[in-house]
């Protein structure tokens, strides 16, 4: 595997994937891995990031020197370089204006360069830096510069270390792909051999081999992670899992009987449907506050979970839908050990009194586009699989106020053509780019319900009733995000349509707030 040493900006993630693209695995690491960690870790290869800091800043992260010495491989990006010379005893100084975006590059390998292959002499290259080196450490060969930076790229061929200013992972960076193929198969003789197959392959003998003649338990929400968990164990283990389906009555239209009919059909697994629609309804009631109807919720969801798996017999694990952004993301674990720390969310499961069940988090080590690209090879429907985000509490957060049935069967046929409209329009825009996560797609859209009338008039006859809000937003994180330019027409039909077909509603407005400073959600 291919160890991303990551000096803390986001440009370890990128690597990984980059990487992981290219069909070798990779796992990121602190730059506080030590030489000793990382020769037990034995990786083929070693990728520094790039990093927000600059190299003789007072904190500024730094590598154990001894990294360098293990005969692994190693290429540094942007930050990594400057730290790669550093610590070898080269120097690295400000430049005068820094260098931000597209930069032309100019080789002075003379063609010797294998990182540089049969790229051409002139290329485009992603700069993103005020300091950059100025000395290579001894031993080293400058292969590459542009205008302001005269080290763009070194290299040591004979210890197999490279490094660039500029960043090879970022796409702005035409030849990066070929640059980072060169390091990996090239420089490093590694083989492009993690393939789905052989991603499922492994990941079902981890699980046997974790699990034995046990059973497991897992939540199974209907969202793209925990649906993939249990699809994989499903591989795995068939009947040895039990998928705990707490039905709280506030899932989208038709949902429950899909998630249903996929576990029930299509996999072999022990599915248990919690008719716990009534329980919830009471327990949510009077309940305007909307942290209120979260922690309610939440802790109601634990109270079913636990009464169906006390009931079971003999089993030893619960499985987690746990991904690698939760894992790098809380710091806990280091260089990929199995047994190190766990996650601290975990201590947050409720375990009853007496109650203790083993995790088992199949897709710790996957990024979300490859959590669905193996849902999809695992035979998940797309429908589950490319699902838009969904809140826990589902929606009893859409409705403002009181949760009634009224309300929610409003609600519930109001999102159903909101969806219907936007899914269209997103699978012409997918027809049109090819690209599912094109810009010009909306990434989060449903209806939400207001507590408050409103005047119309149909036919002859004055009505009052409830307005729907249409939200729709474009992001990629859910941290931030747009209002989404829709085209009239779409939000002609999708007005017309829910006056027309819903009962209840005479009014539909559209949310054309970005977050911040509203959030995505209503409550
Ligand atoms: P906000 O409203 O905070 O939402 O801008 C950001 C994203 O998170 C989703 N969301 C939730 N997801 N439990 C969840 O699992 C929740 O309580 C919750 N609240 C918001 C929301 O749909 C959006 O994608």
């Amino acid at each position: 595997k291919v160890i991303v040493v990551d000096f803390g900006a986001q440009y370890g993630q990128l690597i990984a994937r980059r990487v992981r693209d290219l069909h070798v695995y990779s796992e990121i690491v602190p730059c506080d891995t030590s030489a000793a960690e990382m020769r037990k870790v034995a990786p083929a290869a070693i990728i520094l990031s790039g990093g927000p800091a600059s190299v003789y800043a007072e904190d500024a992260p730094s590598i154990d020197p001894g990294i360098f010495e293990l005969g692994i491989p190693v290429l540094g990006f942007c930050y990594g370089q400057q730290i790669m010379a550093v610590t070898l005893g080269g120097s690295v100084g400000h430049t005068e204006k820094g260098e931000y975006g597209a930069a032309s590059l100019t080789r002075c390998d003379e063609g010797a360069s294998k990182l540089y292959g049969a790229t051409p002499v002139e290329q485009t290259v992603w700069m993103s830096h005020r300091d950059a080196v100025a000395q290579a450490p001894e031993g080293f060969t400058v292969t590459a510069s542009t205008d302001t930076c005269p080290v763009a790229s070194m290299e040591c061929a004979e210890r197999r270390l490279y490094a660039t200013q500029f960043h090879p992972e970022v796409r702005h960076t035409p030849h990066g792909d070929e640059l980072l193929r060169n390091f990996l198969f090239d420089i490093c003789d590694l083989d492009p051999s993690w393939t789905m197959d052989s991603i499922i392959e492994d990941s079902v003998a981890a699980i046997r081999e974790q699990v034995g003649a046990n059973r497991v338990i897992l939540g199974l929400s209907g969202g793209v992670d925990s649906s993939v968990v249990a699809a994989l164990c499903a591989r795995a283990i068939g009947k040895q899992l039990t998928c705990v389906f707490v039905n709280h009555g506030l899932l989208r239209k038709n949902e429950p009987e899909e998630v249903e009919e996929v576990f029930t059909k299509q996999f072999d697994v022990d599915f248990v449907h919690v008719h716990a629609e009534d329980r919830y309804a009471a327990l949510l009631a009077d309940v305007v506050e909307p942290e209120q109807k979260r922690r309610i919720i939440g802790s109601q969801f634990w109270k079913e979970f636990f009464s169906v798996a006390q009931d079971l017999d003999g089993v030893k694990f619960l499985a987690q839908g746990t991904i690698y952004p939760d894992i790098i993301e809380s710091g806990a674990r280091k260089t990929g050990g199995k047994a190190s720390t766990i996650k601290s969310h975990h201590n947050l499961i409720p375990f009853p009194e007496g109650v203790h069940f083993d995790l088992i988090e199949p897709l710790d080590h996957f990024f979300k586009d490859e959590v669905r690209a193996l849902g999809t090879a695992l035979g998940l429907p797309d429908h589950i699989v490319h699902r838009q985000p969904f809140p826990g509490p589902g929606l009893a957060i859409r409705i403002i106020g009181t949760v009634t049935r009224e309300k929610l069967e409003i609600l519930k046929n109001a999102d159903a053509i909101v969806r219907e409209e936007l899914d269209a329009y997103n699978a012409r825009i997918f027809e049109e780019t090819g690209d599912r996560n094109s810009e010009r797609s909306v990434w989060q859209y449903f209806a939400v319900l207001p507590d408050i009338k409103s005047v119309g008039v149909m036919g002859d006859e004055r009505t009052y009733a409830y307005p729907i809000i249409l939200r729709a937003v474009e992001s990629s994180d859910a941290m931030t995000a747009d209002w989404a330019k829709l085209p009239y027409e779409v939000l002609e039909r999708v007005s017309g349509r829910i006056v027309a077909e819903v009962p209840g509603v005479n009014r539909v407005a559209y949310d054309i707030t970005s977050k911040p400073p509203a959030t995505i959600e209503w409550e």
